[in-house]
């Protein structure tokens, strides 16, 4: 892929690109928000140095890419319900996304992508891991990928958030019932049309058509293949780094190493579709 005006540096072959050129405190030019979709598609998560962003400058890029979603799970702001205060410090019993997982995947339509900024971080730590989910799916065996093909998989946000937001203030509980859904475990995504895998360790609980038993089995193999460093891109976060993950065919995990210390940001959410 080229690119006219944006710099992309992958990271690796398979996921992430590091993009340079560009300042997301502006109104991005047609041609800047067309290269960073492009980046978005061809390297599934980009990243992003020294962008000093406000909440107007972070809501405006995320709406350049779709309407912006608030969280089933998590309050957003009191002032700015579109964004949510990703957080820790010393006072915290959990942080959001310790394990890995897409955003939402519990709601009948997660989002498409989410758009992390940090301001504050931990002397050392923090870093956030990204998984392909395309490079999982590639790297099944053929009797795997045709003995999934026709199932399903529950995703259910209960078992997160009901515990969260009891525990910790930081996250407050936006309602007493979060969504529970079936999505096929085999995905294709929207607009590359590549086939991906779409189970997550945090928030998918069954495979409805399996015996509990089988269900928790292959669930397990699936959450050990997702876990291969192979796939994986681990970003090192600097004050003003910006994460864009396409949320239809990435899992993350945000290491919370740096206990007691405080890491900080905000992070808005974008709109996706039904998944097939
Ligand atoms: C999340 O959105 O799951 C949190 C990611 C992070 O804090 O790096």
């Amino acid at each position: 892929m080229s690119y006219d005006v944006l710099d992309v540096r992958p990271l690796t072959k398979r996921i992430g690109a590091e993009i340079f050129n560009v300042d997301l405190t502006k109104t991005l030019k047609n041609k800047e928000l067309e290269e960073i979709h492009t980046a978005l598609m061809e390297h599934q998560v980009i990243f992003f140095r020294d962008q000093n962003i406000d909440h107007e400058s972070h809501k405006r890029l995320g709406r350049a890419f779709g309407e912006l979603v608030q969280h089933s799970g998590v309050a957003g702001l009191p002032d700015e319900p579109d964004i949510v205060r990703i957080h820790g410090d010393h006072n915290s019993v959990a942080v959001a996304g310790e394990d890995w997982h897409s955003d939402m995947s519990f709601d009948e339509k997660p989002p498409m992508g989410s758009i992390l900024h940090i301001h504050t971080l931990p002397e050392s730590g923090g870093d956030t891991l990204f998984a392909s989910a395309y490079a999982a799916y590639d790297g099944l065996s053929e009797p795997m990928k045709a003995f999934l093909a026709p199932l399903t998989a529950v995703h259910d946000g209960n078992h997160v958030f009901g515990i969260i937001a009891d525990e910790d203030t930081t996250y407050q509980r936006k309602a007493n019932r979060f969504a529970t859904t079936r999505h096929p475990i085999i995905r294709t995504h929207p607009v590359t049309k590549r086939k991906l895998l779409f189970v997550n360790q945090l928030y998918t609980t069954k495979i409805p058509e399996l015996s509990d038993k089988e269900s928790a089995g292959v669930l397990k193999v699936l959450f050990d293949h997702i876990n291969d460093p192979n796939f994986h891109v681990r970003f090192r976060w600097r004050p003003n780094s910006i994460a864009f993950w396409d949320n239809r065919c990435t899992q993350h995990f945000a290491v919370w190493d740096y206990f007691p210390e405080t890491r900080s940001g905000f992070r808005v959410t974008i709109a996706g579709d039904k998944v097939y």
